[in-house]
């Protein structure tokens, strides 16, 4: 019974667009229903259209779990990352706020109410109604240094998450762009981030436009 409410609390916070506190998402679906991952690479593109339509909770699970979930119990990533850093911070925008994706819980904590898509759309104004955006931080705090090396590493890693919602998104029938275009400056501000905190890409994702 505990278990059904607590449940049923999660799935009203998240129907009302992204929350106050932490809420667990549902259980990545290791069944789902995707294409072959050659199909996928034969799907991946950019796409920069959506159907007017939210993520179910499902989809955004799985979504969020393929680009970066934990996937063994030592707590290692989907993602590879240099060293094992896991530097890349996952934010999610949507239209009610913006939330912090962690990997080992498979939880979403919300760090700003509002809609900020704006600010990721930057000047291509046409992805401020993109369902959600995955913008993706760089945090070079993790690395012992910030010199060239460092920043090839991070770029690499942070790439590597991008391509993992792309594929995600070619294989489960979604939709996506990779996207160096963003506010980084007005992104930075909102989420408190440091200097050494980077929104270095994001990722609009949403279902095909018919
Ligand atoms: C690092 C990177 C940054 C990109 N930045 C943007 C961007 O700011 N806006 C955009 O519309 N597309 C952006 N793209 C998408 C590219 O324009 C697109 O991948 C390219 O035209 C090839 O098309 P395809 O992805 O369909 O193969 C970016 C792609 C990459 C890899």
């Amino acid at each position: 019974m505990k278990k059904i409410l607590s449940l049923l609390a999660s799935a009203m916070l998240l129907s009302s667009g992204l929350m106050a506190q932490s809420v667990k998402l549902p259980k990545p679906d290791m069944n789902r229903k995707t294409s072959t991952v050659m199909k996928a690479y034969e799907q991946r593109r950019s796409v920069r259209e959506y159907a007017d339509k939210t993520l179910s909770q499902q989809d955004l699970s799985d979504l969020l779990w393929a680009a970066q979930g934990q996937n063994r119990p030592d707590g290692h990533l989907t993602a590879p990352t240099a060293m094992n850093k896991q530097e890349v911070m996952l934010y999610v925008f949507d239209s009610k706020g913006v939330a912090l994706y962690d990997p080992h819980a498979h939880t979403l904590t919300s760090v700003a109410t509002g809609d900020y898509r704006d600010i990721v759309a930057g000047r291509q104004a046409m992805f401020k109604t993109a369902p959600v955006m995955l913008v993706l931080v760089a945090d070079m705090n993790k690395f012992d240094s910030n010199n060239q090396h460092a920043q090839w590493m991070m770029g690499v890693d942070v790439g590597i998450v991008s391509e993992n919602i792309s594929l995600f998104c070619a294989a489960a029938g979604l939709c996506t762009v990779p996207r160096g275009t963003m506010d980084q400056k007005a992104i930075q501000q909102l989420l408190k981030l440091d200097e050494n905190q980077i929104p270095v890409i994001n990722n609009p994702v949403g279902y095909p436009k018919k």
